[in-house]
This record gives C-alpha cells, sequence and structure tokens, in this order.
C-alpha cells in the first residue's frame, strides 16, 4: 500500500428481505416533514411506493411528492426539486429508486440552499456546499451505480453540453439506505444487465491504476469473481434471490469509496460513457459496456502487470509458456465472454452512436490525466470508432 488515505463511510444499511421493517423508525430521527423523490412510475406498479407510503405515515410524517426523476437526470429536474425543498421546509429527501434518483436527491439537497450557480458550483468547479444541506435517505430499486452509500451525483446539463459526475463529502452521503434484493426483481432484463456491467466498470476503472502491490486489489478481485459467478446465475434466472442479493452487496462496495484506498482510479471509460449519454440518452451501464473493450485493449500495454493479474486472479488463465502479453488479451477475452454471456449492448452504435454525431461525443469526453495512459482526442475518436 503507498499514500496516506481517509476512510469514512457514514451510510447507515439495511439489508434483506426485511429491510423495509426499519423505515418507519429510522424516519422517526428527522424532522416532520419528508420529500419523496421517485422516478417515472416503476415504484407505483410493484407496490414499493405503497410500503414507504405506509411507513412515512405510520409515524405521522408530511408527504411532499416528488416524481419523475428521469434516468440520466438533468439539472433542470434538480432546480425543480430545490424549489419544493424551500417551498415546504423539507427536513429529509427520501430518494425511492435507482442511481438516478439518489443522485438527483443529492443533487438538491446541496443545491437547494445554495446562493450561487450551483451547477458551476458544484458539477464545473468541483466545489463544497458552504450552504445548509438537507439528509438523504434511500430505498434502492435497481442495482448498479453505488449511489446507495457514496456521494456521487451524476447530472446532465443539456443547455451546458456536459453530463458531469460530482462526488460529495460524506456529509451528502445517504444517512440510512434500505437494501431489499427483492424489490430489484422486477427491473426490466436490459436496466439489469445494465447494471451488472456498471458494477463491473466500477470495480475495473479503480483496478486498472496504480502499480503498487495493494490489499485493496485483492479485495477487489474477490467481488469481480463474485460478480462473475452470480451475474452468470442471474442473467438466466432474474429470479434467483442468493444472487441478486449478492450482485446488490457487491455493488455497494463496488463504489463506496473502499477500493480507492491506498490506489488511484482511471475513470476514463466513464468519461466516454457520461458523453455517449449526454449525446444519446443511453443507459448508463450499456454505455460504459460498449466502450470499455476497445478502450482497455487500446490502455493494455501502458498497464501490462496489471492486466496479466487480472487474467490470472479474476479469470484463472494459466500463464505457463504465455507472453506476458498473450495472458493479457486471453483475460480481455474472457472479459467479452462473460460480457456477450449476460447479454450486454456490445456496439456504441447500436446506442445511437454515429458517424455524424461522433465529434459531438467526443468534444464532451473529458480526458483524465490518470489511469495508465492520457488520452489524446484522436485517441478517444479512434476507440469511439472502434466502439461503433
Ligand atoms: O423511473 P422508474 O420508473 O423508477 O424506472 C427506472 C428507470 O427507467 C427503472 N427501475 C428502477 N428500479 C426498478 C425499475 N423498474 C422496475 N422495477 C424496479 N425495481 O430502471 C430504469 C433505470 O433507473 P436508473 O435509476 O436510471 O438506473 P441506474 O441505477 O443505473 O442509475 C443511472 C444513473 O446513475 C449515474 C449514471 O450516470 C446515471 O445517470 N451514476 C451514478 C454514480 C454514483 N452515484 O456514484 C456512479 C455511476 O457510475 C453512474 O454514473
Ligand atoms: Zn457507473
Amino acid at each position: 500500500m503507498k499514500g496516506n488515505f481517509v476512510y469514512h463511510n457514514p451510510t447507515k444499511l439495511y439489508f434483506g428481505e426485511d429491510a423495509m421493517n426499519h423505515l418507519s423508525n429510522e424516519l422517526k430521527n428527522y424532522g416532520p416533514t419528508v420529500m419523496l423523490s421517485y422516478g417515472g412510475g416503476s415504484i407505483k406498479r410493484n407496490g414499493i411506493y405503497d410500503a414507504v407510503i405506509a411507513a412515512l405515515k405510520a409515524v405521522g410524517k408530511t408527504i411532499v411528492e416528488d416524481a419523475g426523476v428521469m434516468p440520466n437526470p438533468t439539472y433542470e429536474k434538480v432546480l425543480e426539486g430545490c424549489r419544493l425543498v424551500r417551498d415546504h421546509k423539507v427536513d429529509l429527501i427520501l430518494a425511492v429508486g435507482g442511481g438516478s434518483t439518489i443522485d438527483y436527491a443529492k443533487g438538491v439537497s446541496a443545491s437547494a440552499y445554495c446562493e450561487e450557480d450551483a451547477w458551476e458550483k458544484y458539477w464545473v468547479n468541483q466545489g463544497w456546499p458552504t450552504c445548509r444541506t438537507v439528509p438523504v435517505g434511500a430505498v434502492l430499486t435497481m442495482v448498479g451505480t453505488g449511489s446507495e452509500m457514496n456521494g456521487g451525483s451524476v447530472i446532465t446539463n443539456r443547455k451546458a453540453g456536459f453530463k458531469l459526475g460530482k462526488v460529495f463529502g460524506p456529509e451528502l452521503y445517504p444517512k440510512f439506505t434500505i437494501l431489499n434484493p427483492r424489490f430489484t426483481m422486477t427491473v426490466p432484463q436490459y436496466q439489469m444487465v445494465a447494471g451488472f456491467f456498471d458494477i463491473m466498470s466500477h470495480l475495473m476503472e479503480q483496478y486498472f491504476a496504480g502499480t503498487a502491490d495493494c490489499t485493496t486489489d485483492y479485495i477487489n478481485e474477490g467481488l469481480m469473481r463474485s460478480l462473475i459467478h452470480s451475474t452468470r446465475i442471474a442473467a438466466k434466472n432474474p429470479q434467483d434471490y442468493e444472487a441478486r442479493a449478492n450482485i446488490m452487496w457487491t455493488a455497494t462496495w463496488a463504489l463506496n469509496t473502499l477500493l480507492k484506498c491506498g490506489k488511484g482510479g482511471d475513470w476514463e471509460v466513464h468519461q466516454i460513457g457520461h458523453a455517449i449519454g449526454l449525446v444519446t440518452d443511453a443507459t448508463h451501464g450499456m454505455t460504459l459496456a460498449s466502450v470499455s473493450l476497445p478502450y482497455y485493449r487500446h490502455v493494455m500495454h501502458d498497464g501490462l502487470h496489471q492486466f496479466v493479474r487480472f487474467a490470472k486472479n479474476v479469470w484463472g488463465v494459466r500463464p505457463e509458456g504465455k507472453t506476458d502479453e498473450q495472458v493479457a488479451t486471453e483475460g480481455l477475452e474472457c472479459l467479452e465472454g462473460w460480457m456477450k454471456e449476460i447479454g450486454v449492448v456490445m456496439h456504441s452504435g447500436e446506442l445511437g452512436v454515429t458517424e455524424e454525431n461522433l465529434e459531438a461525443v467526443a468534444n464532451a469526453v473529458l480526458i483524465l490525466p490518470v489511469g495508465y495512459r492520457t488520452l489524446t482526442r484522436d485517441e478517444v475518436i479512434d476507440i469511439l470508432r472502434q466502439s461503433m
């Protein structure tokens, strides 16, 4: 392990089929007015909405309804939520949904009482809240992003031409999250599988960085192996509770800051994915899947030692009689095979990337000077072309 770090994660998790039983009790820790934020209505169809309302009513809360948080939530929607918070003097934002709803809730929390331009302050300049913030709690219904136990808030601003992530500090992490794997059983297969790849991508973004022998890499390898095992089961039988529960727990640990301890991160696949999302509004996990293989094949030589380790420790590739390059290449072939097996989108062309909008996508890619290689804009275009 190299470097100094602080690890602080204050989110309280309630996990399992009975997790909802704790919601009413937890709500007693907050003031009388709760803003219930949710997406396009899936929670009304699968009964989660009724269960949440019952928990809120059981402890006499005043409920402010805040529906319609869209996948890839927009800054305009954040500003709408801010008005509701101020008008109703909201004491707690309860986000019920996937990463989009939880990210949105954190954005509203930090922006509602912000006296500056919140987009510029947080998402462009990566500043910290200096105003009052509103506590956020979560009920997770879709697995993938890790938003349930981190400070991430990824917001799309089409007027500004960017989809940007802000990672807030622990004061904006959800105070508590209800994690019931059963709640994820109604997620459509496409979204479910996109979430699976999102988890793998979070693991790889943090694995493919750094050079030291690091405990964190061993933890990461264990999570990858568990994820590969359980997603193979869940892709065939989405109702397999054990597999879905393992995947939910893996997703939470994949992006709650544990795996960056003692190392950096790469995150270039996410930057390219966000740019595709901005231009096409495609599902986050699928944008990552569509560019990952061209990206990793491109940077493999720059971080060869770690790609060899990935092949051996995650996929069980035998190194005898092979060059490092052959071993690393075989590891990426195994990744490709697993992606096809679970059924992710393999080409960005299927998501709407075309020769016509390629420049627009490339212009929206943030190039990060970390990871094994800092891309040039031409390399970004090459990777995008290969991904199509
Ligand atoms: O809106 P509803 O009707 O709820 O439908 C949603 C949505 O259409 C549906 N869904 C969710 N739970 C369901 C369900 N449908 C049936 N049954 C259920 N139980 O699934 C669709 C996708 O939901 P969404 O919240 O958009 O998905 P996800 O959790 O993948 O979140 C994606 C957003 O998170 C950001 C992404 O960029 C994207 O904007 N990310 C957040 C991160 C973080 N906070 O750290 C990191 C990630 O890398 C990612 O960037
Ligand atoms: Zn992601």
